[in-house]
């Protein structure tokens, strides 16, 4: 994020205080309560995370309620749980048994309503079809499906049985899911022909043949969900349909007893070098997490209409569309398509319709409603809504105000929920009946969270000054490890501050201790929400055979927060061209998926390096962003090559 910003943070003033009226009905309801209880969470973590446990239901009881070696924690050692059976049978057999879980709209219009019932007998069914896939309890699912209930059913059989889910978001490439499967050494993929996506047809299980066509790897059979009707191939003895697969089975599938850390799911996120990594979450202390943040921030009620624009393939979709509203037994809602189809009113139709009380949304998605004009928003009747949230970047206070006042009616309380895959849940963020909250800063942390913004050496910075966002407790929903390689959790989280968990975000605290994230401090890009790795971008760019060099930094952009911006330097002879330059984004497309397509490609003669040979980055980034070169170039090996990627024309 630019400095502009920080500016802005900094002489923002406003304070907007919960509403008495919402403060009565709310469950932390002032100041006051949510300190006395943070002060319990921090001090007596094993008293306050106990009580909440307690809500759930556990096979078995656990022994103990913090292991913690670190850099490894343990929750709930030696309880037995399992998540499926809270997001479902916990509510069967209670008022809530035939109330919507889910609430679902495909994008071409069409609606499908299930019953906490009805998605119970969904998840036990497709739960038998993988074990009559002799998918075992431990085993790695690939989901790589489309916005539809089937992918919170394969999520939710995954979690039934104990085999660990990986869900792949649908706008990665079939590379992605090459590599993904090869990681994690997955038996099962879990499809879709294809979904809808802006009215056209997005061909998910091609990209699934694609990615396993050469070899399978470890994959034994692809089960494909029949959403578009398009014709795909099946591969004989290894492809299967959904609905045939489900005809073959009965509904009778029993929760697994899971020891509380089993693994739930792998996640793969980018990291700041290499590939993306596999960020492994547990049972008890994962659902622990999303069911307490999401009773608390959100402040759920049984007669919410509860709506979550995440995507599945985000950990966003997993905590907060699926498994914190299940297991609290609320009403979540989920929409296949995109915001603008097929026209720039679809959300606000929508929240209409449905009367949606709760919305959840992404600093993007409110920067792109307000460039389309309120005329949009104002013809629809919003008055359903109570709450609104924020999450995937910074919101700037201009955005804000505008959630507040057009979408919120000045009324709703916003929750700029602040947290990342790796924490599993929401760690930084306004609870709505008790924290005032300031337009920009996500405010407090959660309970038992025990957040910090330190100096290069660890040390706690005083009010207003920037430094690095720490975590120096453990907390139930954080990640366990990465698949596969513990050397780099370590390396990547813990190794700067002993024992201290690094974000990788700057940030700052203000005077009354609210937070105010400014982004990310390492070469991680946040691109309309979405991480993007710097480096998975340049070796994507670097496995093009005309490609010599590849540098790739984020510029402020105003509707995405960071755009994509990739400096180039082409083999000898090989001449730069508009075609080249499509041809590369296209590459890009291919190798990561549309997510991560370049936004600018420049090319360069020679890339801008330090005597050691380091790309000077700092200087990439301020060439990107067009702003003037500043600081020391005295290790520059070649100064006139910086001043030719200054002035070159795209
Ligand atoms: C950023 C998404 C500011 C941050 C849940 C973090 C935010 C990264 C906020 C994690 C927020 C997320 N304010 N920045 N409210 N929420 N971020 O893993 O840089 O996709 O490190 O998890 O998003 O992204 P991830």
């Amino acid at each position: 994020m630019s400095s502009k910003n920080i500016e802005s943070h900094l002489v923002e003033k406003r304070v907007f205080k919960p509403s008495k009226q919402f403060s009565k009905k709310a469950r932390i309801g002032s100041m006051s309560a949510y300190k006395k209880l943070w002060e319990e969470s921090i001090k007596r973590p094993d008293k306050f995370w106990a009580r909440e446990a307690a809500e759930l239901c556990w096979q078995e009881p656990w022994k103990k309620v913090l292991e913690w070696k670190a850099p490894f924690a343990k929750w709930f050692i030696k309880g037995k749980i399992n998540v499926s059976e809270n997001c479902l049978d916990r509510h069967l057999g209670t008022a809530r048994q035939n109330k919507a879980a889910l609430l679902w709209e495909g994008e071409l219009g069409e609606k499908r309503t299930l019953t906490y019932q009805q998605l119970h007998r969904e998840v036990c069914r497709f739960a038998n079809v993988l074990k009559e896939h002799s998918v075992k309890k431990g085993d790695r699912v690939i989901i790589y499906m489309p916005m539809v209930p089937e992918a919170a059913i394969a999520m939710l059989a995954c979690a039934r049985i104990g085999a660990t889910h990986s869900v792949v978001f649908g706008g990665f490439s079939a590379e992605a899911i090459r590599d993904r499967i090869s990681d994690s050494q997955a038996v099962v993929v879990v499809t879709a022909d294809g979904g809808y996506r802006r009215g056209s047809v997005v061909g998910l299980k091609k990209n699934v043949d694609d990615a396993i066509k050469d070899d399978a790897q470890t994959i034994r059979s692809v089960i494909v969900f029949q959403r578009t009707n398009q014709p795909v191939s099946m591969t004989e003895g290894r492809d299967y349909w959904w609905h045939q697969e489900v005809a073959k089975v009965n509904a009778d599938c029993p929760p697994a007893a899971l020891d509380s850390e089993h693994p739930l799911f792998i996640l793969y996120t980018s990291g700041s070098t290499g590939k993306p990594k596999g960020i492994l979450h547990s049972t008890g202390g994962y659902l622990v997490g999303a069911y307490t943040t999401s009773k608390y921030i959100f402040d759920l009620r049984d007669e919410d209409v509860y709506w979550c624009t995440a995507d599945i393939g985000w950990v966003t979709g997993h905590s907060y569309m699926i498994y914190g509203p299940l297991a609290n037994g609320a009403t979540s809602l989920m929409y296949e398509g995109a915001p603008n189809f097929p026209e720039n009113d679809r959300f606000w139709k929508i929240i209409e319709e449905y009367r949606v009380t709760i919305f959840y949304t992404a600093p993007t998605a409110i920067r792109s409603f307000i460039k389309w004009g309120d005329h949009w928003v104002t013809k629809h009747d919003l008055s359903s809504l109570r709450l609104l949230g924020s999450v995937g970047e910074p919101i700037n206070p201009e955005a804000w105000m505008w959630y507040h006042n057009t979408i919120g009616g000045g009324r709703c309380p916003i929750v700029d929920t602040w947290w990342q895959t790796e924490t599993g849940g929401i760690m930084i963020s306004p609870l709505p009946g008790a924290i005032p909250t300031k337009p920009g800063s996500a405010t407090l942390p959660f309970f038992g969270v025990d957040a910090a913004i330190v100096d290069d050496n660890g040390k706690e910075v005083g009010p207003n000054v920037g430094g690095k966002l720490v975590i120096r407790k453990p907390w139930p929903s954080m990640l366990r490890n990465i698949h596969g390689d513990t050397a780099r959790y370590k390396e990547a989280y813990w190794s700067e501050f002993k024992g201290v968990y690094l974000a990788g975000d700057g940030a700052r605290r203000d005077k009354d201790g609210y937070f105010w994230i400014v982004g990310r401090i390492d070469d991680v890009l946040n691109v309309a929400g979405h991480r993007i790795g710097t480096s998975e971008v340049e070796s994507a760019l670097v496995s093009h055979p005309v490609v010599a060099e590849a540098a790739v930094v984020g510029r402020p952009d105003e509707l995405k927060g960071q755009a994509v911006v990739c400096f180039v330097t082409l083999k000898e002879d090989v001449t730069a061209t508009d075609q080249l330059r499509d041809d590369l984004k296209k590459h890009v497309r291919h190798v990561i998926g549309p997510v991560a397509t370049p936004d600018d490609i420049r090319f360069a003669e020679a890339l801008p390096k330090t005597r050691s040979g380091k790309i000077m980055r700092r200087l990439l980034k301020q060439v990107a962003s067009g702003g003037a070169i500043t600081g020391d170039t005295t290790t520059l090996e070649d100064l006139s090559i910086l001043s030719k990627l200054g002035s070159s024309e795209d």
